[in-house]
């Protein structure tokens, strides 16, 4: 990934190693050293809210969308992980049942208005119900906008902009039924930020803001809560493959992008699931039509 932001000094971060896609990576469990407040140590939070809640997320098989099923499943949800990732879906949702989890994989393309629909089907037949849906499925391609192609606007756009009102459509009237749901959309610090050969991707971001608000005003009357998490770089098979093509490893990238990062690190899928989880909650039942943001502070540095 192009960052435009100059390193503020050619201070040493010590990056930690960014590799092993393991379902360690997807860990739940706080790490020592991220979390030694006390309230980690007492057991942080405890997501007991989730437990027998129906959530359905989009991509909900790698990187930020399967620490959303990891970590929705390990609290008792019971969750549709959605996506077209046939093999890696399928093993996952196995491997969360046979750990006596409640996880389906659904396949499906959600540009396909019929294949979003299923999913809500079929959190309404197996389950009855939906409490949550998470359109977090996405794509990223680069190009400076004098090369881009009809093809690139409608992948980026088709999966990340309408693949996200798929979602709206068929998950609101099931919640405004209920008289209770929420939906949480993946945005991305690219709505905010100009990334070098990034238009599209970011148009597609900062459409999924507009989009909530107006969810907000049309349908949170009827229960309906709509919130937005913005991650800033985060470590994925997404940030993984932007890597490729650049004339040094991934390793080394990674590392430069840290040393840019307040926090001094990249940030990992279970830091955006975690807050997922919040906003989902009662707890965070007055936040509505915001963008929380979790990004280590990029968005704080000056710009220069
Ligand atoms: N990784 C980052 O640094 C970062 C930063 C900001 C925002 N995001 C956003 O977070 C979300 C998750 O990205 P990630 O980094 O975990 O990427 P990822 O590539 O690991 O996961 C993307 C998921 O979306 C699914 N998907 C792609 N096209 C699909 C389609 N047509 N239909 C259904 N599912 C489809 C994939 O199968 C996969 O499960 C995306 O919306 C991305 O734009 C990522």
């Amino acid at each position: 990934m192009r960052l435009s932001f100059a390193d503020p000094a050619d201070r040493a971060g010590n990056v930690p190693a960014t590799e092993a896609k393991t379902p360690e990576h997807y860990s739940t469990e706080p790490k020592a050293l991220l979390f030694s407040h006390p309230f980690w140590a007492q057991g942080g939070l405890t997501m007991s809210h989730l437990k027998d809640q129906v959530i359905l997320v989009t991509g909900g098989t790698s990187g930020i969308g399967q620490a959303c099923t990891e970590l929705f499943t390990e609290h008792g949800a019971k969750v549709i992980a959605m996506s077209i990732q046939a093999e890696q879906g399928q093993g996952l949702a196995n491997r969360l049942q046979a750990e006596g989890r409640t996880c389906l994989f659904h396949y499906g393309d959600v540009r396909r208005e019929e294949d979003v629909r299923a999913a809500v089907e079929l959190a309404l037949s197996r389950f009855g119900r939906l409490d949550a849906a998470c359109a977090n499925a996405g794509v990223l391609r680069t190009q400076k906008i004098t090369q881009v192609t009809l093809e690139d606007f409608n992948l980026v756009m088709g999966v990340n902009l309408l693949g996200a009102i798929w979602v709206a459509k068929y998950a609101i009237p099931v919640m405004e039924r209920q008289g209770k749901g929420c939906i949480c959309f993946t945005t991305s610090v690219a709505s905010e930020i100009g990334f070098p050969e990034h238009g599209v991707y970011c148009a597609s971001k900062a459409g999924l803001v507009a989009l909530m608000r107006c969810l907000v005003t049309d349908h949170s009357p009827k229960g309906v809560r709509f919130v937005a998490v913005s991650p800033g770089t985060i470590d994925t098979p997404m940030l993984a493959s932007s890597c490729e093509g650049w004339d040094k490893p991934k390793e080394e990238l990674y590392a430069d992008v840290a040393r840019k990062i307040p926090v001094r690190r990249l940030g990992q899928p279970m830091d955006v699931a975690r807050v997922i989880g919040f906003l989902l909650s009662d707890e965070a039942g007055y936040v509505n039509g915001s963008v929380v943001y979790v990004e280590g502070g990029t968005l704080a540095l000056p710009p220069w």
